[in-house]
């Protein structure tokens, strides 16, 4: 059972200005929300803070672990750049990261120990996209998917295809798979088959981890973090989407996918009309979390066509985070099996994301993402559609 299934949720709503502005919008309640069964919370659910400064160009936003990176894409931007060379450019700092987990280098991998990652991109002013899926030791795959827009005749080239791609285009290949990667892979396969761990002959067969994690301090904390990993296998990604000061819009989102997944499973992320869209007359949208479930509603597409019509970005993800409780009935008890984020902007520059609950990955945290205004880059708290208040059963 995931860590979020052995938890209590208390169902609340779209928050109150959201549920209000769709019902304004059609003069009745949106046909997802209608069919989830939702009513606007009254007042027991802590409300999203109100994001700053709405309405700014030029604008830059991602999830949370890109706040370090916005300021690379906008400095980009206000040097007249190009929208999507601001987003490649600020993922690709968390894509070169070790330290973060769900990206490029040293994210988790597959099933058999193999660092596999999906991205894509969207080209507003030019109407262009590229992706890749299933790419192995190549690290910059944002910018990976931009070379198959720029150089190809293609929109998305996946698996050995890309990785040979990338090398005849001067991508260098490298072993993607860092030390802390490895090691809680190894812990993961520890946790799932009794082979990959000291035999019944060893003094230390009776604690599996003792044989991947020393006694110190930093292999204890890795190893504490790594039996919630085992637990809840994270989709982590960075979408990261910019409009400039004449309004023209891009995307792109990058990801290593989900943790422990069957080689060549593909996520949302390079899933153009789902883990990234752009109109470059209305927004752009992309997603974190799990990927199926956005796949299975068009969330990138959904969200754009929905600021079309007039919604707010974060009204639309709300809409969007509706399809994706309505396809399970909205039972809590399934929709306590994953996460998953929607962000957007439009192009006038406002902002907006919602998380299916109000708890970030970790439970203790709220949910946020990172924006930069061409002031300085900060967290953002997202708009919940439904509201956590139990903590274990
Ligand atoms: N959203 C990322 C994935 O599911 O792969």
């Amino acid at each position: 059972m995931s860590l979020w299934s052995r938890r209590k949720f208390f169902l609340t709503s779209l928050a109150g200005s959201a549920a209000a502005g769709i019902a304004n919008l059609f003069e009745r309640t949106t046909p997802a929300a209608a069919a989830s069964g939702l009513t606007p919370s009254v007042g027991n659910g802590v409300r999203p803070a109100a994001p700053a400064a709405q309405g700014k160009r030029p604008l830059i936003i991602s999830s949370a672990n890109g706040v370090n990176a916005l300021g690379r894409g906008m400095d980009i931007l206000k040097k007249g750049g190009d929208t999507l060379d601001a987003v490649v450019a600020a993922v690709t700092i968390v894509e070169d990261d070790p330290n973060d987990d769900s990206v490029g280098y040293g994210g988790l991998p597959n099933e058999q120990g193999e660092v596999e990652l999906d991205a894509s991109v969207m080209h507003g002013p030019t109407h262009r996209a590229g992706s890749v899926a299933s790419v192995r030791r190549i690290k910059n795959v944002s910018r990976l998917a931009k070379t198959v827009m720029e150089r190809t005749n293609h929109v998305m080239i996946v698996g050995d295809g890309a990785r040979r791609f990338a090398v005849d285009e001067g991508f260098e290949e490298m072993n993607l798979l860092t030390e802390h990667s490895r090691k809680i892979w190894l812990a993961w396969k520890a946790s799932t088959s009794f082979n990959w761990r000291p035999g019944i002959d060893s003094p230390e067969w009776k604690d599996k981890m003792s044989s991947i994690f020393e006694d110190t301090p930093e292999d204890q904390a890795l190893l504490a973090y790594a039996q919630r990993v085992i637990t809840d296998p994270p989709t982590g990604t960075i979408p990261c989407m910019a409009v400039n000061e004449k309004g023209d819009i891009s995307a792109t989102t990058t990801t290593s996918g989900l943790a422990w997944k069957i080689p060549g499973r593909v996520g949302d992320s390079p899933i153009i009309g789902a883990g990234c869209y752009v109109d470059n007359e209305v927004g752009a949208a992309g997603s974190t979390g799990k990927g199926e479930e956005n796949i299975k509603i068009c969330g990138g597409h959904t969200i754009v066509e929905m600021m079309r019509k007039g919604m707010s970005p974060k009204d639309a993800c709300l809409e969007a985070m509706a399809r994706v409780a309505r396809n399970y009935s909205n039972d809590k008890k399934k929709l306590a099996t994953f996460h998953i984020y929607f962000y957007a902007i439009n192009k006038d520059g406002q902002h907006g994301a919602a998380s299916l609950w109000r708890n970030g990955y970790e439970p203790s945290k709220r949910a946020m993402y990172a924006v930069h205004d061409g002031t300085e880059s900060k967290l953002v708290e997202c708009a919940p559609y439904l509201d956590e208040i139990g903590t274990s059963d």
